[in-house]
């Protein structure tokens, strides 16, 4: 029997399901087909231009920040290496350049307090947007704070869940001349994410990495698609209506409780090769993947080998071609992602971290050998 395959495949009928029809984000109205498409939606009306400022993490997502330097003027904040916020960096940019919009993200999932926040719009300007970007978090309706005039959350659910589409929340009334139902772009990326699902749950009940890599090419072309049509298109009314059926806050425990198990499991491997983050970073954090910082020179060796055990590990990003000073490129290429969806069992974790342990000690056979 072949293995079971442990990547980021998440199929929509092997999700945790909720009877209690509440998970509401959002209307219709406010639901677009990517995180992208809900920003050209705001900047639209907003009327942001490439003349105002937009204030940006300098570890972020490489593809939308190339997008959001076509559309107005990036200047970065600092991200720590643990992911946090570095705040005096951030306050001191605010304060600096007073931009038009923010974007607060990071990959740990946590933003600013609310203390923070009043303090932020204090040296900022009356108009300035903040868009929490949380492509990478679980919003749950009940959770969600009061938010103020320009302050907005997006989402990201195809990194979550087996649908597309992006949530706006805030308090921005609808204008339906701002954005487009249907176009060509839509039907393309709905084809393709289609196909990618087919294939990538074929893969997981066949335990196929043929299929698995397959699933992942027409991923890769979605990726390229997605975000990239001018005018700001809604996501389907389908994806809009499944996804309340998803048990979010199931989910969302779930991934926390895998991180902490990945964190658990390999602290104990004691390698100069493999780090780890503090367990209180790990707990306070909400993972969409669990990050494990590997030394560059045996990244690529570690994912092959894993792949030979179906075992799909990744980088997170590309380092990004937007040229500032404070990009830190070194950050970018010094981790890589293990899946923590809700097809990855303990056991799987377990077994991950083994084989980590297994692959780590051959490199140090291997270190040793050549030093005779
Ligand atoms: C942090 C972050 N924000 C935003 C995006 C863009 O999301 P979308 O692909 O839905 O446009 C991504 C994409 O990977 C991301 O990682």
């Amino acid at each position: 029997m072949r293995r079971k395959l442990l990547g980021f495949v998440r199929p929509y009928i092997l999700q945790p399901l909720s009877s209690k029809k509440g998970m509401i984000l959002t209307t219709s109205e406010h639901f677009f087909l990517s995180f992208t498409d809900t920003l050209r939606y705001i900047f639209l009306h907003y009327k942001i231009g490439v003349e105002d400022k937009i204030l940006v993490p300098a570890f972020y997502c490489p593809d939308t920040l190339r997008f959001l330097s076509q559309v107005a003027t990036v200047v970065l904040y600092q991200i720590n290496r643990d992911f946090s916020i570095n705040k005096a960096s951030y306050f001191e940019q605010v304060a600096k350049f007073r931009p038009r919009v923010i974007i607060n993200y990071s990959f740990s999932g946590l933003s600013l307090t609310s203390e923070e926040l009043v303090r932020c719009k204090a040296l900022g300007a009356d108009s300035t947007v903040i868009i929490e970007d949380c492509a990478h978090r679980i919003i749950i309706p009940e959770d969600l704070p009061e938010l103020g005039p320009n302050h907005f959350y997006v989402t990201s659910i195809r990194k979550h869940s087996p649908l597309q589409g992006s949530h706006l929340i805030g308090n921005l009334p609808p204008a339906d001349h701002l954005s487009t139902r249907f176009n060509w772009y839509k039907l393309r990326c709905y084809l393709l994410h289609l196909i990618q699902g087919g294939l990538s749950l074929a893969a997981y009940l066949g335990r196929s990495p043929w299929l698995y890599e397959r699933s992942s090419d027409v991923f890769l072309h979605h990726d390229q698609l997605i975000g990239s049509f001018s005018r700001p298109t809604r996501g389907s009314r389908f994806s809009f209506e499944l996804y309340k059926f998803i048990n979010l806050r199931k989910v969302r425990q779930h991934q926390k409780e895998m991180a902490e198990m990945y964190n658990r499991q390999l602290k104990t491997i004691k390698s100069p090769l493999l780090k780890v983050l503090a367990d209180e970073v790990v707990k306070a954090g909400e993972w969409i993947y669990y990050p494990l910082f590997v030394e560059p020179k045996i990244q690529v060796n570690l994912i092959t080998y894993l792949e030979e055990k179906n075992i799909f590990a990744d980088m997170l990003w590309e380092t990004p071609t937007f040229q500032d000073a404070q990009i830190d490129h070194g950050f970018y290429q010094s981790f890589i992602i293990l899946p923590v969806h809700w097809l990855i069992k303990k056991e799987d974790v377990i077994l991950i971290c083994q084989e980590i342990a297994f692959f780590l000690s051959s490199q140090n056979r291997l270190h040793d050998a050549n030093k005779i």
